[in-house]
């Protein structure tokens, strides 16, 4: 008797080793004989001996990757059931039917199985990944890794936002600077030690114009060359702030080549030298935070203002303190705006007045925070950053003393 592959009965019954009833008395399919017993498959031992391997392959599997292998094994293109299916042919004409039949009804068995330990094996692996990835709410929060800001944007931070509360916008300007505007209309002469090589950073001059002498380019010495950019761009009055980098070929442990200096430029009719104090003084004690920090002003040369004066802060020499302990520590150059280099960019000194400054950004920075080395400030060595930097979520403020 041949059975209907169809029939639900069949399906439920399969891998039941309970259940009964067998195709007694069926004819052998490929010189194998059917087994009594084995379920309702009517399974030739060959056959039953591979689903019983199969299904102990299957039990075995125990991660997607040996499971594939079984599936491979039975159902793939060399795998045993197909090799089985594929020589279904060769059986004697009157065998074919039966041995045809038990073969699909065990490659729907083997299917089904196999899918059935795919199923099992992922929900397994899911609950694996579940019970290792439980999230513990108990445990302490990781610190989000975040950045500091470097003490020289700091620094950069507050002189603007001071300035900036006297009524200053910031100007900018290149770091390749012409000889004239760096030196020439700054009223710096010819033969001005600033000019030479061992300070100044001199580029490949251009190509000489026809029958000139165009001296070369240079990295520029000081944000003084801004102040000319400025007046030669817009009209007076004038109040404006420059931050930048600035050149000079100097190396040790308080000079860089590179280093920063903050430019003042302030235009007006009838400004004063008591204007000049009174912003600087302001300046200063608001920057480093004491109110009576001790100021002096102290007369001087620059080439580009007259009067000029350089300005010192009280401090003790012994220990670093700034406010007090009456030695003086010189900070900043400063003057009103000589009549030549407002000529020079158009404006009339007979009608406008004008003072201006310069300090090095990384000097001031190094007093405030008690720095004693230059060099680190670019060295990126994040230990130095790290002890050094500021929180970014401590702006400047204006109501904190800067
Ligand atoms: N440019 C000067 C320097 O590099 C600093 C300076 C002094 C700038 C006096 C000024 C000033 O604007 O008025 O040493």
């Amino acid at each position: 008797m041949i059975h209907d592959p169809t029939s639900p009965g069949d399906r439920t019954s399969l891998g039941d080793p309970t259940s009964k009833g067998g195709p007694a008395g069926a004819p052998d399919p490929v010189g194998a004989t059917y087994q009594a017993g084995a379920g309702d498959l009517g399974l030739t031992d060959d056959l039953l001996a591979l689903k019983t391997e199969t299904e102990a392959a299957l039990a075995a599997a125990t991660d997607l990757r040996a499971w594939d292998a079984v599936r491979v094994g039975v159902l793939g293109r060399g795998g045993s059931l197909t090799a089985l299916l594929r020589d279904l042919g060769k059986a004697p004409p009157e065998q074919r039917r039966a041995r045809g039949t038990a073969l699909n009804q065990l490659r729907d068995t083997l299917t089904a199985a196999i899918e059935a330990r795919r199923a099992a094996l992922e929900d397994a692996a899911m609950d694996a990944r579940l019970a290792a990835e439980r999230i513990d709410p108990t445990l302490p929060p990781r610190a989000a890794p975040s950045g500091l800001i470097h003490p020289i944007s700091r620094t950069i931070e507050e002189i603007t936002a001071i300035f900036g509360a006297m009524g200053c916008t910031v100007a900018e300007g290149p770091d390749v600077e012409t000889d004239w505007h760096n030196f020439s209309a700054l009223n710096i002469p010819a033969h001005h030690p600033a000019r030479a090589d061992q300070d100044t950073f001199y580029l490949p001059a251009p190509r000489l114009s026809a029958g000139g002498n165009t001296p070369p380019p240079v990295l520029r010495t000081q944000t003084s060359p801004v102040q000319i950019r400025t007046m030669l761009a817009q009209a007076p009055p004038i109040r404006v702030i420059t931050i930048g980098r600035t050149y000079r070929a100097d190396h040790d442990a308080t000079h860089s080549p590179m280093f920063h200096q903050c430019e003042g430029l302030i235009i007006d009719r009838d400004l004063t030298l008591g204007h000049l104090k009174g912003c600087l003084i302001d300046f200063l004690r608001s920057y480093f935070d004491i109110a009576t920090l001790p100021v002096r002003f102290r007369s001087s040369y620059f080439p580009f203002t007259e009067p000029s004066m350089e300005v010192d802060i009280g401090w003790n020499r012994k220990t670093g303190e700034l406010g007090k302990g009456g030695d003086w520590l010189e900070i900043l150059g400063s003057g009103m705006v000589h009549p030549r280099v407002l000529a020079n960019c158009g404006i009339d000194p007979r009608e406008w007045q004008g003072f201006a400054w310069g300090m090095g950004v990384e000097r001031i920075t190094m007093l405030k925070h008690g720095i004693t080395d230059l060099r680190p400030f670019y060295e990126s060595d994040i230990r130095w950053l790290r002890h050094y930097g500021f929180s970014g979520l401590s702006p400047t403020m204006l109501h904190e003393g800067v």
